[in-house]
């Protein structure tokens, strides 16, 4: 039988198994004080602390580059002026978290905390904070400071898992500004895995794509977390999806995400071959650039529009600039969303009760085995982090 010594009632709920915490589901919970759990109104047992310390808290850490993160634990937090504990349920994985650990992301700080992506209850409210956000359940922002101007973000944009601590940990202090009621369609593991490539497909498919019913679409890299979203997005407004990948498993599980069809982006030909089946595309989704952009400024119908927010195999090589200006092609640049951006996209999963496609979940603990996943491409969709 398993114990946990908890002091904080507010914690309580995160380990009630009618929550959702299947695994812990028959476990006795001792509590420091009587108390009831605020989601079933049990009454727990009681007994006193063991040490009359709180609860660690665990946290998957960044000391060194090129090296595995280390697995501690710290003290709980505290909530600053405006800001919430959330005790998070699960956490995913972006490409970002990945580059950092290479390096390859500039004003790394380190020991740093990594991740954007979270899900989970407020266990604590700061000062200034509304006490209706207590013991919410919640997605986050993980874009801070955007700024006004809804065209691009400020200079004091941030994204949270660098140089802020992330969700790579039980327990995340965020401004309340980027919580979120969680989607109620979405279990915690789809909640985790839906805030940054949500965010950042629905700028991508929406505000910078203009995409419109009847639309060919090609979306490439399906395997890719930000690639899965934009598919679901561009499929839900009418769209005809056109997808690519490496593999021939992930352009069959793209299929079932309704894309009308896949081409091996490997293959000779395949933009040809594409475009020969479908005709040219009114808009593109991609964040590899490399030499495969030439066969995308080829694909595109005249009038068309490439939206880039990455270039997994860095800038191209060349450019043919005057396909560019007669075929009346607009290049955009796109990296995750203003506020507007975020509140819309949930809305709209809302609205068409999408869920995102999760790849695997893994333990916290095993965290390196999932960016080794990730930096070896493996994944069809998000990896989630299971606290
Ligand atoms: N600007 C932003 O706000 C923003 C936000 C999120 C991500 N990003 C960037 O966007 C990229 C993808 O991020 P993610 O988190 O979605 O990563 P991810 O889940 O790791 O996706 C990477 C995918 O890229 C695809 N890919 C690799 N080489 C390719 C090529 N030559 N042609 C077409 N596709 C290729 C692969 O697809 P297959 O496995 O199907 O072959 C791979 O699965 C990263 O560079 C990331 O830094 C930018």
């Amino acid at each position: 039988m398993r114990g946990f010594t908890i002091s904080s009632p507010a914690v309580l709920a995160l380990n009630c198994s009618l929550s959702g915490l299947e695994s812990l589901a028959g476990t006795t919970i001792h509590v420091a004080r009587p108390d009831y759990c605020l989601c079933c109104m049990m009454q727990l047992s009681t007994i006193p602390p063991e040490d009359g310390k709180e609860l660690a808290v665990r946290a998957l850490t960044l000391h060194e580059l090129k090296a595995p993160l280390r697995l501690e634990e710290r003290r709980p937090l505290e909530p600053s002026e405006g800001q919430a504990v959330v005790r998070l349920r699960a956490a995913a994985l972006n490409r970002r978290d990945y580059w950092i650990t290479q390096g390859m992301y500039p004003g790394i700080r380190m020991p740093v905390i990594l991740g954007s992506d979270g899900a989970g209850i407020v266990a604590k409210t700061g000062v200034g904070v509304s006490p209706n956000w207590s013991a919410k359940e919640v997605i986050i922002n993980p874009g801070w400071d955007w700024g006004d101007n809804a065209a691009a973000q400020s200079g004091n944009f941030r994204i949270l898992g660098m140089p802020d601590d992330g969700t790579f940990a039980d327990e995340v202090s965020i401004p309340t500004t980027c919580l979120h009621r969680k989607p109620a369609h979405l279990n915690w593991h789809e909640s985790a895995a839906l805030p940054l490539g949500g965010l950042t497909a629905y700028r991508a498919v929406f505000a910078q794509g203009q995409v419109k019913a009847g639309d060919n679409v090609l979306v490439t890299g399906i395997g890719g977390g930000v690639a899965t979203f934009a598919l679901q997005f561009a499929k839900a407004t009418g769209a005809n999806v056109f997808v690519t990948s490496s593999s021939p498993d992930k352009l069959e599980r793209a299929r079932d995400l309704r894309a009308t069809a896949g081409y091996d982006y490997t293959a000779d030909g395949w933009a040809k071959q594409l475009q020969s089946d479908h005709g040219p595309m009114n808009l593109i989704i991609d964040s590899a650039g490399g030499d495969g952009y030439a066969c995308l400024i080829d694909l595109a119908a005249p009038g068309g529009r490439i939206v880039n927010y990455g270039a997994t195999t860095g800038p191209p090589k060349k450019l043919d600039l005057f396909k560019v200006f007669w075929n009346q092609l607009h290049l955009i640049g796109t990296t995750m969303g203003s506020p507007d951006d975020f509140a819309n996209m949930l809305a709209f999963i809302n609205d068409h009760q999408i869920h995102p496609a999760l790849d695997q979940v893994f333990p916290l603990a095993e965290g390196n085995a999932a960016l080794d996943r990730m930096r070896d491409s493996m994944q069809f969709g998000k990896m989630v982090l299971q606290m």
